[in-house]
């Protein structure tokens, strides 16, 4: 059945988390530039190597009245409580996390601190606020669900089995948000998504770290046998999941999001490769697919992953908008675009200008 009752009229000041990075950055233009939000989104962030306050420069400057960024740590109680109490938080949605399997996999300390602690943090506070506050929506990952076979797919109800730090950090949240529900009745919503792509993604994950080295004339690095499959989706779509689950899901209820969009990625790579030799061939003449190189495989890197979200679609109406090809092409096209903003990540310029303007 579809859900018809929209509630965000009711939210005034939501929380968001981690809204510097590339989804939290993405959900805050969509809900400020978007007619079905009226109140006001305060931004907290810890602006790690990850968070760009460039991301929302814009935004920052059209809408200041509904728009407050703070530099903090989710991890600092104190602080948030302060932040919490400040501007009347009455809804949270929870992005902040350390999000790079294979920097959890070199470092997981900072994984379980952010996406353990101070999910655990923003929960406490949450819960403290009782009768004020009416939402906590939690985003996490497919990757909770381990690894999947050749067929098959991720639904809501199958067990955990996390294979990475970053999983299991976030399958840990996970389960502390449901607690919180079940024991303290704390108004709950979680969705569990797929490997998203688009504007604003740190080059860091594949998608843009392709494109990015491939118009560089650098190496792709593809692990293993590069026929890992992951589920993609486009960033848009993914915010307006989150938005229509936070006005329409049900409290308590867990809910995955996909795109219906399996790719193996050596496909991927050469897909990039193409679109790029076709809108902006390689001074040299070469085909991008000469820079693929195979590498050393990811330890513990998961075969596939593959969602069904039949439950957002036929409980709450959602479905995705933009097809693998079409995303792709428009992602390719931003980053070409995007010289500055490029530039200020690859020579860390943007980290200099957080320095200046908070500090450290
Ligand atoms: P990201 O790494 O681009 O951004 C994370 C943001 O969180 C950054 O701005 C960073 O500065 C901030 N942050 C990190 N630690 C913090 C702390 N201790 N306190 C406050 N802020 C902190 O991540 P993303 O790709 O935008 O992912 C956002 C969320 O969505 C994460 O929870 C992730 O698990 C989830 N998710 C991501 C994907 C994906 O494909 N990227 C897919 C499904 C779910
Ligand atoms: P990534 O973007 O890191 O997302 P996740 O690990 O959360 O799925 O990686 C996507 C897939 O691409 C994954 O199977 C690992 C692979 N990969 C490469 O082959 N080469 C790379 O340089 C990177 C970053 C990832």
């Amino acid at each position: 059945m579809m859900a018809d009752k929209r509630s965000s009229a009711e939210l005034e000041n939501l929380l968001v988390t981690g809204g510097c990075g590339f989804i939290g950055s993405n959900f805050i233009r969509r809900l400020l530039e978007g007619a079905d939000f009226t109140g006001r989104i305060i931004n907290v962030d810890k602006l790690t190597y990850a968070g760009n306050p460039e991301n929302l420069a814009d935004i920052a400057k059209n809408f200041p009245q509904r728009y407050v960024f703070q530099k903090a740590d989710i991890c600092d109680a104190a602080l948030m409580e302060n932040i919490f109490q400040k501007y009347e938080v009455d809804a949270v949605c929870h992005f902040a996390a350390e999000s790079h399997v294979d920097r959890s996999i070199k470092n997981p300390e900072s994984f379980i601190q952010t996406n353990i602690v101070g999910t655990f943090n923003l929960l406490e506070i949450a819960k403290a606020r009782a009768g004020q506050f009416k939402l906590f929506h939690h985003v996490s990952t497919d990757e909770v669900y381990g690894s999947l076979g050749p067929t098959g797919l991720f639904l809501e109800d199958n067990p955990y089995r996390p294979n990475s730090p970053y999983s299991a950090s976030k399958a840990a949240s996970d389960h502390l948000v449901r607690a919180y529900y079940k024991t303290f009745d704390l108004p709950v919503t979680i969705s569990n998504c797929s490997n998203n792509y688009g504007p604003y993604q740190f080059p860091e994950k594949l998608i843009p770290l392709v494109i990015l080295n491939a118009l560089a004339g650098k190496s792709l690095p593809v692990y293993g046998d590069g026929k890992n499959v992951r589920d993609w989706l486009y960033v848009t779509d993914h915010c307006d999941a989150i938005w229509t689950i936070m006005n329409c899901g049900k409290k308590g209820e867990t809910y995955n999001i996909g795109g219906n969009a399996e790719m193996e990625n050596i496909k991927i790579v050469e897909l990039i490769c193409d679109i790029l030799d076709e809108i902006s061939p390689a001074g040299n003449g070469n085909a991008r697919r000469e820079l693929i190189a195979f590498v050393k495989d990811r330890p513990g890197h998961d075969r596939r992953y593959a969602i069904d979200f039949t439950k957002l679609r036929q409980e709450l109406g959602w479905k995705p908008q933009e097809s693998f090809l079409t995303g792709l092409k428009k992602t390719v096209q931003w980053y070409l675009n995007q010289k500055k903003w490029v530039e200020n990540i690859k020579t860390g310029a943007y980290q200099k200008w957080i320095a200046d303007q908070y500090g450290n």
